[in-house]
């Protein structure tokens, strides 16, 4: 079954025709980061203008790098939430009225589901696993015991780790996208010139959770509060102090999570999954499996969708043409399971 997805949920214009929910047959991204460079964000009205452009080239090049026409495919898909409303629109409109022209069957599809599907594009897995979902918009460790069915254990209470990055970045002016800037800087830094503060959320409800805004408060207006003297203060040492501390916060969670539940293999996704520090500092810790996708299939691409649209198709499972784009994933979503 050859599934052609699509996916535009914030600034990647992405198409792809994955067959079987795992042979990626072409996964084409168009990035605008050179266009959002200069505001050192997505700006939303920007970034939907540029999908309307470029939609249709880059679904007519999915198909050509597959060696596929609309006739062979199976079924459309495309992300329907959460993200930038605007850019979903783009994808979602274009998906039903692809599908409707050629009278195939379409569906949508949860942008955060298909990013911690994309690791199954390039190994099977088992479930349940420790699913860590790290992104410019979302913070979530969740027991995952099927594709679609997510057991919250912990969010962001405040910023989403890739955001901090990006913030951070932005008041330096280190670079955009900012995880890929600070990276880049820490590779050269002392990860203990600063001793940023860590969140401590220890009880109850708050067990699994994350906070980033006073890491992020700490990073740029309380510097010196943090410095240790004997080193510079330097790019290369915020950098490599800040990386080292959301990190490490994001770790504290997951192995308090594989611990709480004893399931011991974390699967990771969304762009903060890309980090060189976080898949460094996971081989030292041999009793947690950790599993990450590809560097391409971390950030937001359209494989990951129409491998997840596989899934769903062969459940037997269609979306309705009158099904609307959402930026939020509604609360109780997190709860219990699929809904
Ligand atoms: O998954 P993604 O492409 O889009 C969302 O769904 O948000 O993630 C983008 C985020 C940005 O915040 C970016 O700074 C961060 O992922 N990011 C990284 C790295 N590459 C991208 N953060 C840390 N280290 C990286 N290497
Ligand atoms: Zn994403």
């Amino acid at each position: 079954m050859k599934i052609l997805g699509i996916e535009t949920s914030c600034d990647e214009c992405s198409a792809s025709v994955v067959e079987d929910g795992k042979v990626i047959c072409s996964n084409i991204i168009a990035t605008q980061i050179a266009i959002h460079r200069p505001f050192y964000g997505v700006v939303p009205e920007i970034a939907s203008r540029k999908h309307l452009e470029w939609i249709t080239p880059v679904v007519m090049q999915a198909l050509e790098e597959a060696s596929c026409t609309l006739q062979d495919i199976d079924g459309v898909a495309a992300t329907y939430r959460p993200g930038l409303i605007g850019s979903l629109l783009v994808g979602l409109s274009y998906a039903k009225g692809l599908a409707f022209t050629s009278q195939l069957p379409f569906i949508g599809v949860d942008h955060i589901e298909a990013h911690l599907y994309a690791v199954q594009l390039e190994q099977p897995l088992g479930y349940p696993f420790i699913g860590v979902l790290v992104s410019g918009g979302h913070t979530m460790i969740a027991v995952v015991n099927d594709f679609d069915d997510f057991e919250v254990l912990g969010t962001t209470i405040d910023d989403a780790c890739g955001e901090a990055f990006d913030k951070v970045a932005k008041f330096y002016d280190y670079g955009y996208p900012g995880g890929v800037a600070i990276q880049k800087l820490a590779v050269n830094g002392n990860a203990k010139a600063f001793k940023f503060p860590h969140p401590s959320l220890h009880k109850g409800d708050h067990r699994y959770n994350v906070s980033y805004s006073g890491l992020k408060n700490a990073a740029i207006n309380q510097l010196d509060l943090f410095w240790d003297k004997k080193s510079e203060k330097s790019a290369e040492n915020i950098a490599a102090s800040f990386q080292k501390t959301a990190i490490d916060i994001l770790l504290s969670r997951v192995f308090r999570a594989a611990e709480d539940t004893n399931i011991k293999t974390a699967v990771f996704g969304g762009g903060v999954a890309a980090n060189s520090y976080l898949r460094e500092i996971l081989k030292e810790h041999p009793d947690i499996k950790s599993v990450f996708p590809s560097l391409k299939l971390c950030t937001d691409n359209a494989a990951m969708v129409a491998g997840c649209a596989y899934q769903l198709f062969s459940r037997g499972e269609r979306s309705s043409f009158s099904l609307r784009a959402s930026a939020r994933v509604p609360a109780f979503r997190w709860h219990k399971g699929k809904q």
